[in-house]
């Protein structure tokens, strides 16, 4: 293999390149940006791999969420705050039912590049260029938007620093109390008409949480009860901004992208010859695979032969987006041919991208498809013996109507409410902790049959 180096991807084949009218304008900002601070420090990308080793080894669970793409125009504290009040809850209800650590990945900071299925959109007999995420160019559709500007790769770039700080602040200055989020679980349940069947597992945290207090374990005793590791993930996909964010680490002398700790390939940029994996390679953070229907084993093992070499647990997070009709099919090959060969790997599974359809002009996920996905990933986990990881889901903490069903029932009329993403439908906040009850109810089963001490001594 040919030696790496932060812009060898250059040399390669590449899908999903903006059409940036000034290639002198675009080397110019990307110059710039390759003195600026980085945005995550490599020491957390090594943690955050070791959390999800553990993960690879059966031994915790990923929680991986957030807005399919980040927008400018949507930067406030509240819609962060919303987001993070949500996602924590989820972790509380997913920890306590796997009694096992959850690791918790933001699609958050960063999140701003989006690969297109085609080049150009046409609007009654106009054509310009795809809405490309608002890193590239804008979403409204007229010309001037849509012209691929490198100045926004500044744009994304502070607002991802502006957004982590927040967060950082979150996780460590109080907000991530434990007994904070037991509270607003506890104001969810109130008001959801489900609340009767989650009722069992909600009642069981308080008592536990009850228990915890009484015997003098409290926030002020312990740090653990008030502070959380919380990490910042996003597809790899504008390599140009990846480059200039990458950086020697001087304690190990690795390349790290500091653009966030974890990256992915997406399912449309995974060629193994290709620019995408060319540059994920030669960091050294966790990344992600998006696996899709059109991904064959062989392709696969050759893929973590690649990214992997050494078969370092914790190194690959295998994102299955099969949709809810073709999991069963597909998942199953690429499981045997990971456990065939020893790899190391963590199962995640977005049930979100093979879900999507159309009603009503709008693009729209059926709430119960998106759970029939998750049930089958865990039931072939089952089968084959291994652990079902972790979840990546698309998700906002705000009311939004954008996919249909869930408790509070949303139907193809009310889509046009509240209808929001700037690019693929996200669960609301009500839609994102149902599915986390959903699923503490599936691993609850999984974890019925193996014997006690096991699931005791992983808390
Ligand atoms: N520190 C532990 C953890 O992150 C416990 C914890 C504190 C927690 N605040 C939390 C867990 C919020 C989930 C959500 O797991
Ligand atoms: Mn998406």
């Amino acid at each position: 293999m040919m030696k790496w180096s932060p812009n060898s991807w250059r040399n390669k084949p590449i899908q999903q390149v903006p059409a940036y009218p000034d290639p002198a304008v675009l080397a110019d900002v990307e110059g710039r940006m390759a003195t600026y601070p980085p945005l995550v420090f490599a020491g957390e990308a090594r943690k955050l791999k070791k959390q999800l080793a553990a993960v690879a080894n059966g031994e915790a669970f990923l929680l991986q969420g957030g807005d399919c793409a980040e927008s400018f125009a949507e930067h406030g504290a509240d819609n962060i705050r919303d987001f993070f009040r949500v996602f924590l809850q989820m972790a509380v209800v997913l920890t306590y039912a796997g009694a096992q650590p959850v690791v918790k990945i933001g699609r958050i900071a960063g999140q701003f590049a989006k690969p297109r299925s085609s080049d150009t959109e046409s609007k009654d007999g106009v054509t310009l260029p795809s809405y490309r995420g608002d890193i590239i160019n804008g979403i409204d559709f007229t010309e001037a938007s849509r012209l691929p500007d490198p100045n926004r790769q500044e744009m994304a770039y502070r607002q991802s620093a502006a957004t982590l700080n927040l967060l950082r602040a979150f996780a460590q200055g109080g907000y991530a109390n434990l007994e904070n989020v037991h509270k607003w679980m506890v104001g969810f349940l109130a008001d959801s008409p489900q609340a009767e069947r989650y009722r069992a597992i909600a009642d069981r945290i308080s008592e536990t949480m009850d228990f915890m207090r009484a015997i003098g374990i409290n926030a002020e005793s312990h740090p653990s009860l008030r502070e959380t590791d919380f990490y910042t993930s996003h597809e790899a996909l504008l390599l140009g901004y990846e480059e200039a964010l990458t950086r020697i680490d001087s304690t190990s002398g690795d390349w790290y992208a500091t653009s966030g700790h974890m990256i992915w390939i997406g399912d449309r940029t995974r060629q193994p010859d290709h620019a995408h994996v060319e540059y994920c390679r030669g960091v050294k953070n966790p990344i992600g695979l998006k696996c899709g229907p059109s991904l064959d084993p062989d392709t696969l093992l050759t893929l973590l032969d690649i990214l992997n070499p050494q078969n370092e647990a914790g190194r690959i997070t295998l994102i299955a987006r099969f949709g809810a009709e073709k999991v069963g099919e597909h998942l199953p090959k690429l499981v045997r041919a990971v456990e065939r060969e020893g790899r190391k790997v963590v199962w995640s599974c977005d049930p979100m991208h093979g879900n999507t359809i159309s009603l009503n002009s709008y693009k729209t996920r059926p709430f119960d498809r998106i759970l029939s996905e998750v049930q089958s990933f865990f039931d072939v986990h089952h089968a084959e013996g291994t652990h079902p990881g972790g979840i990546h889901i698309e998700m906002t903490g705000k009311n939004v109507t954008e996919c249909t069903g869930g408790a509070r029932a949303i139907s193809a009329e009310d889509l046009q409410d509240r209808y929001h993403t700037h690019c693929d439908p996200r669960l609301n906040a009500d839609q994102a902790l149902e599915l986390a009850f959903l699923v503490a109810e599936l691993m609850k089963k999984s974890s019925a049959g193996k014997p006690r001490q096991q699931v005791a001594a992983a808390l």
